[in-house]
C-alpha cells in the first residue's frame, strides 16, 4: 500500500469521535455487537492471531496468541483484562491520542478482548499525568454504559462486563506488566518474578491478561476489516496501522498514523518535514528512550519493524522517535537518559539499583567535566554487569540506550575526559 494514500483507521479524521452517537454513526460498537450475537471467544482469539497483531506496548508479543494463554475458564475463578496505559517511556505518547480523539474505539476494543478471554472486569491503567484525556475517557465511559455495551448481559447477550479506570501516581516501573498489577492491588509497584505469568497468577492471584491500550484498539479494526486485509497494512511480520510519534529535532514533530514498516527517511524528511533549522541529521533513537540509538549514516533503507531494527542494533519499542541534530550534546543525552532510569528504578534488585546510579554518577562526571578517560570502560562495564540479571527489564531498558550513546559517540566523551595520569 502506498503510504501517501492511506487513510487513518485508529485516528480517522471525524470531528468529535469521542462522542458516541458521532462514533456509533461511523459503524461504532457494530463489531462488539457482530462479537457478542455470532462470534465465539475461540473465534475472535484465531482472528486476531491470524492478523498477527503485535503488541504495542513495546515488547510486539501477537495479541491473540498471548489471550490463548489465559488457562480454561473455572466456575468461581475470576478473569481480569487490564488495559495498559500508563505510557511513561520518554518519546512515547501515542495512546494519549487515542484517548483524546477515539476512546470508544479503545473501549470497544477492549470489550471485545475481555468477551474473547471471558474476563468479568476491565482494569483500565492511566497515567495520573494525563488528567484531561482520564476525564474523557471516563466520559466515554459513562457513555458506553449507558448504552448498554458495559456493564450486565452487555445487549442482551449472555456475557456481562465492568470496566474500571486506575489513575497512577507518577511511577514509569508502573507501565511493567507486573508492576501495574501490583499497583492496581493497592501495592508498592515492585515487579514480580516470572514464571507464574499474568494468565496463571494475575490480579489478586487470578489468571489476567494485560496490553497496551493501542493493541486493544486494533481490534475492533481487524473484526470490521478481516485479518487478512489487515495483513496487508504495511509489512506482514509487524502488519497494521503504527502511530509514529516523532518529536524532537524536525519541522512537525508529532503523532501520524501510517502503514507499519514506513522507511525511517520517509518518516524524518518527508512525513515530519525534515530537520528544523536546516541542521543536519546525528542520531535516531527509534521508539522510545529505552532503544539504542542510530547514528545519521546507519539509517538509510531500515524500515521501522522490529526485525528491521533488530539488524542494525535496535529496537521498534513503541514507535516514539525521537530525532537527533548536529547540535546535540550526546554526553548530556546518555546522562538525561541515565538520570530517568535512576530515578525510575524500583529499588528491588542490587544491579539495577546501584548500576543506574553507577551510570548516571559517572556520566555526570562527564558532564562536569571531571571524568577521565578511564571512566568511558567503567561505564561500559558497568552497563555489561546489569543487563539480564534482574527481575524486570527495567536495568536492560537503562543499559541498552546509555551503551549505544556511548560506543557510537565515543570521541565525545573522550573531548571532555582528562587522561589517566599515570604516577613516575
Ligand atoms: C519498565 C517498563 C515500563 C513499561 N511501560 C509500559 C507502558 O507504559 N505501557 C505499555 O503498554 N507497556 C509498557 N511496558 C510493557 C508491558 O510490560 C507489557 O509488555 C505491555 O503492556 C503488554 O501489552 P502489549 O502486548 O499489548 O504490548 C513496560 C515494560 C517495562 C519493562
Ligand atoms: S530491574 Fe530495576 S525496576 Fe525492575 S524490579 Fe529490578 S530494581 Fe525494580
Amino acid at each position: 500500500m502506498e503510504w501517501r494514500s492511506y487513510q487513518p483507521l485508529l485516528l480517522p479524521l471525524v470531528p468529535n469521535l469521542r462522542d458516541i452517537s458521532v462514533y456509533e454513526a461511523h459503524g461504532g460498537y457494530t463489531q462488539l455487537r457482530r462479537a457478542l450475537r455470532e462470534l465465539s471467544p475461540a473465534q475472535i482469539i484465531e482472528e486476531v492471531k491470524a492478523a498477527n497483531l503485535r503488541g504495542r506496548g513495546g515488547a510486539g508479543f501477537n495479541a491473540g496468541l498471548k489471550w490463548s494463554f489465559m488457562p480454561p475458564k473455572q466456575e468461581g475463578v475470576p478473569r481480569y483484562l487490564a488495559a495498559n496505559g500508563d505510557e511513561s517511556e520518554p518519546g512515547t505518547f501515542k495512546d494519549r491520542r487515542i484517548l483524546e480523539f477515539n476512546p470508544h474505539l479503545f473501549i470497544e476494543g477492549a470489550i471485545i478482548a475481555a468477551y474473547a478471554i471471558q474476563a468479568e472486569a476491565i482494569y483500565v491503567y492511566v497515567r495520573g499525568e494525563y488528567a484531561d484525556w482520564i476525564d474523557i475517557l471516563e466520559g466515554a465511559i459513562q457513555q458506553a454504559y449507558d448504552k448498554g455495551y458495559l456493564g450486565k448481559r452487555i445487549m442482551g447477550s449472555e456475557y456481562s462486563v465492568e470496566m474500571y479506570v486506575h489513575r497512577g501516581a507518577g511511577a514509569y516501573i508502573c507501565g511493567e506488566e507486573t508492576g501495574l498489577m501490583e499497583s492496581l492491588e493497592g501495592k508498592r509497584a515492585y515487579p514480580r518474578y516470572k514464571p507464574p505469568f499474568p494468565a496463571q497468577k494475575g490480579l489478586w492471584g487470578h489468571p489476567t491478561t494485560i496490553n497496551n491500550v493501542e493493541t486493544l484498539a486494533h481490534v475492533p479494526i481487524i473484526l470490521r476489516m478481516g485479518a487478512r486485509a489487515y495483513t496487508q497494512i504495511g509489512q506482514p511480520e509487524y502488519p497494521g496501522p503504527v502511530l509514529y510519534g516523532i518529536s524532537g529535532h524536525v519541522q512537525k514533530p508529532g503523532i501520524y498514523e501510517l502503514p507499519s514498516g514506513m522507511l525511517m527517511t520517509e518518516l524524518i524528511y518527508e512525513v515530519a518535514g525534515g530537520m528544523g533549522s536546516g541542521k543536519k541529521l546525528k542520531g535516531v533513537v527509534p521508539g522510545g528512550s529505552s532503544t539504542p540509538i542510530l547514528r545519521a549514516d546507519e539509517i538509510e533503507g531500515v524500515r521501522m519493524t522490529p526485525e528491521a531494527l533488530r539488524k542494525v542494533g535496535s529496537m521498534l519499542g513503541t514507535a516514539g522517535m525521537l530525532i537527533l541534530d548536529e547540535d546535540t550534546d550526546m554526553v548530556r543525552l546518555a546522562y538525561r537518559i541515565a538520570a530517568f532510569y535512576k530515578h525510575e528504578s524500583c529499588g528491588q534488585c542490587t544491579p539495577c539499583r546501584e548500576g543506574t546510579g553507577w551510570l548516571k554518577q559517572i556520566l555526570h562526571r562527564f558532564v562536569e567535566r571531571t571524568a577521565t578517560m578511564a571512566d568511558i570502560d567503567r561505564l561500559l562495564s558497568v552497563a555489561n554487569q546489569m543487563e539480564g540479571r534482574t527481575i524486570c527489564p527495567l536495568a536492560d531498558a537503562a543499559v541498552w540506550p546509555v551503551r549505544a550513546i556511548v560506543q557510537k559517540y565515543r570521541s565525545e566523551f573522550e573531548k571532555v575526559a582528562r587522561p589517566v595520569l599515570v604516577p613516575v
